[in-house]
């Protein structure tokens, strides 16, 4: 079901520091930051051959990445996004075996203009997981 790996989430508490070691260390084609209010967010793509890397800085009061950063101070990888061809069928079949979607089930728009549902990590290996109509 799942199809490409379409980005690794990297939360960062300095943004522009990670940039710099992307771009001057790794050589990676590093993207200009874009504020997401409504996710609370401030992103960065880094745009590899096979895939992205997304830094994920807080915004605002109320960011979910906060608590992230105060319990991972040096930051950390804070989710993994998975691309599938059908987002409503995809929920369906993971609900069925079991697994939960976090929030009201219902698919939102993500970062880039898609709709995106994660999954609760605790039924995935310890980790976060989006899922992206692709
Ligand atoms: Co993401």
């Amino acid at each position: 079901m799942i199809g490409r790996l379409n980005h690794v989430a990297i939360a960062v508490p300095d943004l522009d520091a990670a940039c710099a070691q992307y771009r001057d260390a790794l050589g990676a084609r590093v993207g200009e930051p874009q504020d997401e209010p409504e996710h609370g967010v401030r992103v960065v793509f880094v745009e590899l051959p096979n895939t992205k890397i997304e830094f994920l800085h807080p915004l605002g009061e109320d960011s979910p990445i906060t608590g992230f950063l105060e319990k991972n101070p040096a930051g950390g990888i804070h989710h993994i996004c998975y691309e599938v061809d059908d987002i409503l069928a995809a929920r369906d079949r993971l609900t069925e075996t079991g697994a939960r979607v976090l929030g009201s089930g219902e698919p939102r728009i993500g970062a880039h203009g898609k709709p995106v549902l994660f999954l609760h990590p605790k039924d995935f290996a310890g980790t976060l997981v989006e899922l992206e109509q692709a």
